[in-house]
């Protein structure tokens, strides 16, 4: 499939990189490819340069955000969650329209150090403002409670044997993500109903951080036992 991936970050590569590697075609969407090109320094989590990494993955096209969301038949957004409604706004609402977005963003403050706070929570979430803005788009949020890594080799801890979660108003798109989440190696996948749910898995992020820094690793995992 034509996939379009929002974002150059350690997700955006992670997820681009594992797409092609299952032999989908992958436009990367960035603000301006010839600003995120000319970066020569690592980013602020120490990730190498774009450019550098592109190198390593011929096959990935870095392009405007309307670009990727033009060649995407399903997209993936995976851009700061501070930023993701202006990225999904450059994408283009007729861009948009009718495709599957796999919003894998989280709504963390840093403005006052670490760990970030929420900037969305309790009655809203970033999941449900971006469904709210595009309505047309369906939304399905899921990936967002682990480290980027995890999200695509699940089989790297525990035999896959954990749990992912999804939200999302479409059952058809959430069978369509479900399809994909499972060519990453996903075996536990856990629907918890509507975009309205995507409060929890967001509202989880505060716990996810005291436990990276309790564990001082970031390979752990949820698993649900019922
Ligand atoms: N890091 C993880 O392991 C992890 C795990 C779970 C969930 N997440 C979530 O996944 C998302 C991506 O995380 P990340 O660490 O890969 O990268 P990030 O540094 O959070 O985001 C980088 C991307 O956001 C874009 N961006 C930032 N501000 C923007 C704005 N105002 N308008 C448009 N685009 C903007 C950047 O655009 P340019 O390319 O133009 O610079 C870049 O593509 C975040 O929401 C994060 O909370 C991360």
């Amino acid at each position: 499939m034509k996939i379009g991936v929002f974002g150059t970050g350690i997700v955006g590569r992670t997820i681009a990189a594992r797409l092609v590697e299952l032999g989908h075609s992958v436009s990367m969407g960035t603000r301006s490819p010839a600003d995120t090109l000319a970066r020569s320094g690592p980013d602020p989590m120490g990730n190498e340069p774009v450019s550098a990494w592109l190198k390593q993955h011929p096959q990935i096209k870095l392009v405007p955000y309307a670009e990727a969301a033009r060649e995407g038949e399903i997209l993936v957004n995976a851009t700061n969650g501070s930023g993701s409604l202006d990225a999904l706004r450059a994408a283009g609402e007729g861009n948009l329209n009718g495709k599957i977005l796999m919003d894998i963003s989280n709504p963390l403050d840093f403005s006052r150090g670490m760990p970030p706070t929420l900037f969305i929570s309790n009655t809203d979430s970033l999941g449900e403002q971006i469904q709210r803005t595009f309505a047309n788009l369906k939304v399905v949020k899921t990936l967002n409670t682990m480290n980027a890594q995890l999200m695509v080799n699940p089989r790297s801890l525990a035999d896959g044997n954990h749990t992912v979660f999804l939200s999302g108003n479409d059952a058809g798109a959430k069978e369509t993500v479900t399809t994909l989440l499972r060519s990453f190696g996903w075996k536990d996948i856990l629907d918890l109903g509507d975009i309205g749910t995507a409060r929890g898995v967001e509202m989880y992020l505060p716990v996810w951080l005291r436990m990276w820094s309790a564990l001082q690793i970031p390979s752990f995992q949820i698993k649900v036992v019922r």
